[in-house]
């Protein structure tokens, strides 16, 4: 199922409401994901009560995977947080998903997270176990 909650003025409760219904379709008893892209982060803040400048395993890490040289690339699933609430998962912000977004522009990257995005969905609906870190 996918929702867009769009606005596009600042500051208008766009990512409350997003946290929101994340919950009510956790509550619901389905296994749910909150990506959140948003370098101010503050949707990994409401759900996971950090800020996610002070988090490790953040969406710019699991991106900056596919930016970088490496044959050792971490599984998608290591960069996904379980909240304190049951099925309600994130993929946390961080401040670097600002520069780079340029990065993966150049790259021809852009589209790597929907990718991750696919298989995920199939995955996480399975019994994942992603640990509490908080
Ligand atoms: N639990 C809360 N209690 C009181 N105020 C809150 C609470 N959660 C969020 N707010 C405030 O409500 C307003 C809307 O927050 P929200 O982050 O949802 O907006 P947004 O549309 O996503 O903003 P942005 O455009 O900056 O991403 C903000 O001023 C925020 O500080
Ligand atoms: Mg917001």
């Amino acid at each position: 199922m996918r929702r867009v909650v769009f606005n596009q003025k600042g500051g208008v409760g766009k990512s409350s409401i997003t946290c929101n219904l994340a919950a009510i379709s956790a509550a619901r008893g389905k296994r749910t994901l909150v990506v959140d892209l948003d370098p101010q982060g503050n949707s990994t803040h409401y759900l996971l009560g950090k800020p996610a400048a002070d988090l490790k395993d953040t969406a710019a890490d699991l991106l900056e995977q596919t930016v970088a040289f490496s044959v050792f690339n971490r599984r998608p699933e290591e960069f996904v947080h379980a909240s304190s609430f049951d099925n309600l998962f994130v993929l946390p912000s961080s401040p670097e998903l600002d520069f780079l977004e340029r990065k993966l522009e150049a790259k021809h990257k852009i589209y790597k997270l929907r990718e991750f995005l696919k298989n995920w969905a199939t995955r996480l609906t399975r019994s994942t176990s992603i640990p509490h870190r908080h």
